[in-house]
Formats: C-alpha cells, structure tokens, sequence
C-alpha cells in the first residue's frame, strides 16, 4: 500500500510552496498525501524561525506528535525548513524521535531524504550551505490550487536587515534564470492556471544571472505577455528598490494585479536606520506617492514591527502617522522577537513586552478604522473575483479582487477558480461582503 504524508506548513508563502515541492518529490516515490495525523505513514513540519514564537509552535506540535510515534514507531517524523535550518541539532536534543532535520529548499529530495532515513534506522541531518545551494529549478511540484501557482524567482536575500533571520536560514540571494521561469508559467497555463504569484524575498532586485541580465520589471513584462495569464501578484518587494521602470510596467500591464505588499517595518527614519533598512520615512512616502500617481488605484499593504530596540513613544507615534499618511489597505503587525545570529541581537530588548503588548493593539486598532472607511467605500460597486475557495461562514464561496480584498458572496460551486463579477452589498474590516452578479 502506498505510504501515506503530512506536510503541516508554518511561516510564509515561501514555505507554503516549498511544501508543494516536498509533496512533488513525495508524490514521484509513490507516497499519497493526508490530512489526518493518525492515518499518516510520514509527518513533515515545515516551519518558520522568523519570531521566537513561530518556533514554540514547532516544539509544542512535536510534543503533540511524540504521542502519535509512541503507537506507532515506524511513523518518520521531519522537521524541515527556516527554524529546522537555525535549529539544527537542537532538535534532535529536545526531540530524539525525529529522523529527519532538513533547512529549507530541500524539497526535491525529500522523499529521498525519508527514504534514506528509513533504510538507515538513524535520524538523518541535511543543511543547506551557500557552498552548496540546490538547484533552482524544480521538476516536481504539487500545488494545492488549480488556478493560482507560486512561482519562485529568487532564493534567500541579500540584505542584512537588524532583527531578520532569512539571510542565515535561507542564505544569500540566488536568482532564477529568466528562461526556467518563463517556461514554468507557460506550462502552468497551459494546466488551466490563471494567477501567477512570484516569489523572491527581495523580488523586485531581480536579476537574470545568464547573459539576458533581465530586470524584475522586464521578467514581470515578459510574464504578462505570456498569453492565458490573467493575474499577477509578485512578493514581497523591498521599498529601496523599487523603480520607476517597475511603477511603468504596472501601469501598462493589466494582468498585473492592483496591489503592492511594501514593507515599511517602522514610520521612524532613526528606527529604520538602525533596522539597517536602507530607506528613510521620506523616501518611502515617495515611492508612496508615485503608487499613487499612478493611472489605476493601487491598494497598498505593509509589515510593521512595534517595540524594535530604542523604540520611543515618540518613534511609535511615528509610526501611527505614517498609516494616516499612507492608509494600507492592509497590514501584518508583530512584537519585535530578538533572533539569533541577528546584529539586533547586540541591541538591549529594551521595550517590555506589556509595552510592546499595548503599541501593537493601538496600531492594531489605528489600522482596523482605516480598513473600515477604506471598505466602506467600496459599497455598492462592483469588483471582479478570482473564486478561490467555499467561505467559512454563511455565504458560500470566497475570492479575492485584483487589489487583493476578500470577497464573501453566494453562488454556485461551479465558479470555483473563474473570474466573476460580485455587487458589494456590506463590509467589516477585513473582508467584503456581496451578491454574484455573473462569469467573466
Ligand atoms: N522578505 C520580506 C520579509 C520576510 S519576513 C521583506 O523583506 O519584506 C516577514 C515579516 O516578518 C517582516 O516583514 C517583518 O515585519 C517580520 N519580522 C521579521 N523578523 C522579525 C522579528 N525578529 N521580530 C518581529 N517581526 C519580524
Ligand atoms: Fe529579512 Fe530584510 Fe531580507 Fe526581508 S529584506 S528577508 S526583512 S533581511
Ligand atoms: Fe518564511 Fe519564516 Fe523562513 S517567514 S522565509 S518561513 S523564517
């Protein structure tokens, strides 16, 4: 009988594909997957180190798991990934049970890598090094959706950002040539997909490494051109390199959809100097700006961490203004965790945490009444949706607009993965409500 998988995926979108790379290799050995832990043959965590908090679910699920191999021995257990990577060993210290710690962008032998496991009765490490990177291109991947595919175009990331992780999990930044990636989203297309999100963690300083020497605003052209695309999203962008040449592609490419995710990390020019984030308050409202001078409405969304080392009340009230200054359609708010191997590791933790506690609900709160009028604005129009999914509550399905809004509206099952057109009817913070009004 086939043996049976569970990849249980934390962190980012990068992670979520990186799964499906696992799933691909899985899949090539025979192996069927899951959703049910006490069914499974094999379980992978694919986890996250960017907070220390991510890292404490990792170990309370092994906690949980432990109990699944104590009935069942020969169940194989990985712990793969950013925090396995940072991890290493460690694991294998708190959780002898494990066979497998693996860094991340080892999807493509995974199932090698459990295979080996196995045979060799011994708990199997396997880093990633920059001496040794994997190949970017990946021959098998098994993507949960039929219309919207993840593509990657970089790995790792060149920066050195104070409090960031990625650059010692996933390792210095290597680009993808522009050939593999055409040529992944010409056969997705031809598979029936219509959205394509590319991924890089600084995906706009995009460079070909062969002779074409292709920017990220030319490959994002060359993506649009590919006919069938209907949908393009790219994340994340970094603020410091964001051109002008990339703002003109956007305007002349329709497929490419009405949202950038910018990072600002802090409203504060002296907070993001010492985040070593290469841009100021100034310079980032100008790239703000020319979003905003653009022909069509570019929804804006953001990541922002409160209670960085140094950070005054002064320096926080910076950053409240900067969201009335910008008004983020959305944004994903954090505590400032100390990580290791960071240079803000130097810098003393000195914002407590009940401090950093009431700075994230105030921004919290200061963020949810922006999205509120913003939504409320969009009352009684019409948007076009991707239907991506049946919805948790009471209406039934869920899609997303091209600026990246959660629609939840009733309509038959048969929409699923097409292009529609839903009137507004109501609103909340997050996410808008409406009637199905026909297919695109
Ligand atoms: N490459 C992406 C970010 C990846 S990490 C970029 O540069 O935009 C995703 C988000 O996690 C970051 O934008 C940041 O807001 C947050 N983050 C990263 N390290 C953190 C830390 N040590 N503590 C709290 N939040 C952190
Ligand atoms: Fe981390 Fe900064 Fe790189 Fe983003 S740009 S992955 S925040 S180091
Ligand atoms: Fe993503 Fe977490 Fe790694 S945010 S890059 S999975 S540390």
């Amino acid at each position: 009988m086939a043996k049976k998988y569970l990849i249980e995926t934390f962190g980012c979108q990068m992670n979520d594909l990186d799964s499906e790379k696992i799933a691909g290799s899985f899949h090539q050995e025979g192996m069927e997957a899951t959703n049910d832990a006490s069914l499974a043959d094999i379980i992978i965590l694919n986890t996250c180190s960017v907070r220390e908090k991510a890292v404490q679910k990792v170990y309370a699920r092994l906690g949980e798991i432990k109990r699944h191999k104590a009935n069942r021995p020969d169940l194989v257990v990985g712990v793969v990934g950013c925090m396995a990577q940072l991890e290493r060993s460690a694991i294998l210290k708190r959780a002898p049970f494990v066979n497998v710690v693996a860094g991340p962008q080892k999807g493509a032998v995974m199932g090698d890598l459990v295979n080996r496991s196995v045979r060799s009765r011994a708990p199997l490490v396997d880093m990633r090094t920059d001496e040794d990177p994997a190949p970017l291109e990946t021959e098998h991947i098994l993507r949960q959706s039929p219309w919207r595919a993840s593509v990657t175009i970089s790995e790792g990331c060149n920066r050195c950002c104070a409090y960031c992780v990625v650059p010692i999990t996933r390792g210095k930044e290597r680009a993808r040539e522009s050939a593999g990636i055409f040529g992944e989203i010409q056969g997705l297309v031809e598979r029936g997909y219509i959205e394509i999100m590319l991924l890089g963690q600084t995906v706009n300083s995009y460079v070909d490494p062969t002779d074409a020497r292709m920017n990220f605003a030319r490959l994002l052209n060359g993506v649009a051109a590919i006919p069938g695309v209907r949908r393009i999203r790219f994340t994340s962008p970094h603020p410091a390199d964001f051109s002008d040449e990339l703002l003109g592609v956007m305007e002349t490419c329709p497929q490419v959809c009405n949202h950038i995710h910018l990072p600002v990390q802090s409203g504060s020019t002296g907070i993001l100097k010492a985040m070593r984030r290469d841009y100021t308050r100034e310079s980032y409202l100008r790239v703000v700006e020319k979003i905003r001078g653009l022909q069509r409405p570019i929804a804006i969304s953001t990541d922002i961490i409160v209670g960085f080392p140094g950070e005054t009340d002064a320096d926080f009230q910076d950053t409240l203004s900067l969201l009335d200054a910008v008004q983020y359609e959305s944004a994903f708010s954090f505590k400032y965790s100390p990580r290791p191997y960071t240079s803000a590791l130097n810098l003393p933790d000195d914002v407590g945490d009940e401090e950093k506690g009431k700075r994230l609900s105030m921004l919290q709160d200061r963020q949810r009444q922006i999205q509120f009028r913003r939504n409320a604005a969009y009352l009684d129009g019409i948007v076009e949706v991707l239907v991506e999914s049946r919805a948790r509550s009471r209406v039934s399905l869920s899609g997303r607009t091209s600026n990246n809004k959660i629609v939840n509206f009733d309509g038959p099952e048969n929409l699923m993965g097409k292009l529609v057109q839903v009137e507004i009817t109501g609103y909340g913070p997050n996410s808008l409500k409406g009637t199905w009004i026909r297919k695109l």
